[in-house]
């Protein structure tokens, strides 16, 4: 019997009684099955019979279908003519900004600035919202160790700590202060989970990882968006330990909703039932019913929910009450976002027209990107440049509006965003001259380049002809700035690389350039840390602009002639070499004599071939000013489990700039239960410090920085000794020590 004579039940939960009372078994099922439009490709997009799926009640959402007014039609489809009059989710990747267009996420992080990604956050639920979208598949919460793997560009980097801050505010601005709010959407936390462990760098291969390394480092970031109230989460395409993680028991059943009490729903990535079978872990007919025993509501695109759960009940693999469970979890989720009381909240087409690109959010979005250029080298202060004299602007990223958003952004226009070259002739009028010059390809093979340029091509030069081109442009400079890197497409999803290095032909017109003595900026266009051992020994200055966005061109504009100053640090190390990957800040001390930068150490783990250390670490960035540290300074050097120190450091602007400083502190428990990394970042400040002024700024290091889930999983606290560590990077920092009483 349903249980809508069940007393004590709230006015919505009798409401969803009363419509489950109503709905066929069919119907249910359909809920769970979610289709994709074909307007915005993700994997291989289906051409969706979305239409007669509404009239059949065989579908709970949609996604890429663009634009209000498809969305509406479906919408009215649904609640007049669909069985049961349901509302339909309709789901996009609004990654990283919707028809504005901030940076990538990995630039995003670099600004360490929870604010600003909560506003991005927002911005792309106005827009999102005014164009139908009720659902968004973000944030991506992987953790990444590993420059091979493209989807790092969307995430927050290697760290847990600042990757969980963050992923509280991707929640928090994309469903707003209420989610039943029109401008609010749901947001999706993926991929549950470790897709960003990927064997080599390789997306979709699998991951084998202790469960010690799960708890303590990758799913931290799930955790904090389920305290944030995150409404629905995305399982990954990976194996964990062999089982596949949309069919996985004890992480979808038992961490997320048993331990962390999860209580939204859970949709599988694009086609994964299909994978069981492919992966080798269930049969295919089996694949269905495994995946929602294992707790996954949602089936995106396969079909297989709707194909087989009926089946699957005959045969008892599975229950009538999993369906039911599934099927409920869907529809709280519309009843969340207020559907129920009003279906069309979403179809509002004059909203459409004014609340996309606006001025406003544009403005934002140029401001956050300058917030993420991460400044790695700058030798005798060459930036910020002077609007003067004559400035040679070469490189195939120069002059590529449409290559500014980076990955995911399929919903703005790239035709429509400005290039580098735009902007500099805009930024410096009259008063300099810009003498641009494409210089190369993105590689000398077409094909290759095809691969990389596919969705937003770049033109084709004759690679000869135009390092000769650009070479009369440089000498006729006072400065050369070179715009390249990666192309859009050479992050994101399915973009691997083996060789992480400026591609071949860009590179070998830098050293062209560098050889003719003229100062070189580089510009640096990457989703991912590259290896710039070689750059960084003979380029001057180093910008990594990321890839910023709609207005990037703007922003870059705005940081290379000092009207702001760069402040963004990385959120991921940049490697010497491929060689030493996975390389991650945090690593756990290795068995023989500590690693001595200055020599070759026989039976020390140390790489013959390339030193242990990497390029640039985790936390760094420069300025156009100076700051200096003062020892750190303790309240006291005992903490109680219920109270907290003071760590303080004077911070000094010692630089001719106003500026701003990400101030770092660190943790390392030198002896535990099981062995601790040599450092972990636990608290950090963004200051705005005037140039000659002294800000003191102050932390409060509590025992639950301490705490870490030990063999038995258990989250302990253990008394002893600690070092607390405060600085400008993971690097360079003072150490402290306390004890845990
Ligand atoms: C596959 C991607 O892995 C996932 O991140 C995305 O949300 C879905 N496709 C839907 O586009």
């Amino acid at each position: 019997m349903f249980p809508s004579v069940r007393a004590g039940r709230t006015a919505d939960e009798r409401y969803i009684d009363n419509l489950m009372s109503r709905m066929s078994l069919d119907e249910k099922i359909g809920q769970l099955n979610l289709t994709v439009g074909g307007d915005v490709v993700s994997g291989t997009a289906e051409a969706a019979k979305i239409e007669s799926l509404i009239l059949d009640g065989k579908i709970g959402g949609f996604f890429n279908v663009k634009g209000v007014d498809a969305v509406s039609r479906f919408q009215h489809l649904a609640v007049e003519k669909g069985p049961n009059g349901i509302p339909l989710l309709v789901g996009a990747d609004v990654v990283h900004g919707y028809s504005t267009v901030f940076p990538i996420p990995l630039a995003l992080s670099c600004a360490w600035d929870s604010a600003a990604v909560a506003q991005m956050a927002r911005i792309s639920a106005i827009e999102a919202t005014a164009d139908g979208v009720n659902w968004n598949y973000s944030p991506m919460v992987d953790i990444c160790r590993d420059a091979r793997w493209g989807r790092v560009a969307e995430s927050a980097g290697e760290d847990t700590y600042l990757g969980s801050v963050l992923a509280k505010a991707y929640v928090e601005g994309y469903q707003g202060d209420k989610m039943q709010s029109d401008s609010s959407m749901m947001a999706c936390v993926k991929h549950f989970a470790l897709y960003g462990a990927a064997e080599g760098g390789r997306d979709y291969n699998g991951v084998d990882m202790s469960r010690e390394r799960m708890y303590n480092y990758y799913l931290p970031p799930f955790q904090a968006t389920v305290e944030a109230g995150v409404g629905s989460l995305m399982t990954s395409f990976n194996l964990i330990n062999g089982q596949h993680a949309t069919a996985c028991d004890w992480l979808i059943n038992g961490v997320l909703r048993r331990d962390w009490k999860f209580d939204g729903f859970v949709v599988t990535d694009y086609g994964s039932i299909d994978e069981l079978s492919r992966m080798g872990v269930a049969h295919e007919n089996e694949a269905a019913a495994m995946a929602l025993r294992a707790g996954t509501d949602m089936d995106m695109v396969t079909g297989r929910y709707v194909a087989d759960l009926k089946d699957a009940l005959k045969n008892g693999l599975v229950t009538e009450e999993m369906i039911d469970r599934a099927c409920r979890r869907v529809l709280e989720a519309k009843q969340r976002l207020g559907l129920f009381d009003n279906p069309y909240k979403y179809c509002n087409t004059e909203r459409a027209k004014h609340d996309m690109y606006t001025p406003e959010h544009r403005a934002v979005a140029r401001d956050i990107a300058a917030k993420t250029f991460v400044l790695l080298k700058n030798d005798n202060n060459l930036l910020p440049l002077k609007k003067k004299g004559r400035i040679a602007l070469i490189g195939p990223l120069a002059d590529a509006g449409n290559n500014m958003a980076g990955c995911w952004s399929g919903y703005c226009d790239h035709n429509s965003h400005k290039s580098v070259l735009t902007a500099f002739r805009e930024a410096v009028g009259d008063k300099a001259e810009i003498i641009y010059s494409p210089g190369a390809n993105i590689y000398y093979n077409e094909t290759t380049q095809g691969d990389c340029d596919w969705g937003r091509r770049i033109s084709r030069v004759d690679d000869s002809s135009a390092h000769s081109e650009a070479l009369l442009a440089a000498s006729k400079a006072d400065v050369v700035v070179v715009a390249m890197g990666e192309s859009a497409e050479m992050s994101g999803e399915s973009s691997s690389r083996a060789d992480i290095t400026i591609p071949d032909t860009q590179r070998d017109l830098l050293r062209k350039l560098a050889a003719t003595g003229k100062p070189v900026v580089l510009l640096l266009f990457t989703g991912r840390p590259l290896i710039l051992d070689w750059e960084s020994e003979n380029i001057p200055s180093i910008l990594n602009v990321w890839f910023g966005g709609s207005e990037a061109a703007d922003a870059i504009a705005d940081v290379v002639f000092g009207d702001k100053m760069p402040s963004g640090k990385l959120t991921t190390t940049f490697p010497r070499s491929v060689g030493q990957l996975p390389l991650y800040y945090n690593y756990l001390p290795s068995s023989h004599p500590d690693y001595d930068p200055s020599r070759f150490n026989p039976y020390a783990s140390n790489y013959i071939d390339v030193s242990n250390e990497p390029l640039y670490p985790f936390g760094y960035g420069l300025s156009y000013t100076t700051f200096a540290y003062s020892k750190p300074a303790i309240s006291s050097d005992v903490l109680t489990a219920d109270g907290a120190l003071k760590v303080s450091v004077e911070v000094t602007n010692t630089g001719k700039y106003d500026g701003t400083e990400i101030v770092q502190l660190y943790i390392n428990d030198p002896v535990a239960r099981i062995a601790r990394p040599v450092k972990e970042l636990k608290a950090f400040r963004r200051v705005d410090i005037p140039a000659g002024k002294t800000a003191v700024v102050e932390f409060a290091v509590t025992a639950d920085m301490l705490r870490y889930y030990d063999a038995d999983l258990n989250y302990v606290l253990e008394p002893g000794e600690y070092n607390v560590m405060t600085g400008p990077n993971s690097q360079e920092l003072q150490k402290l020590s306390f004890r845990l009483r």
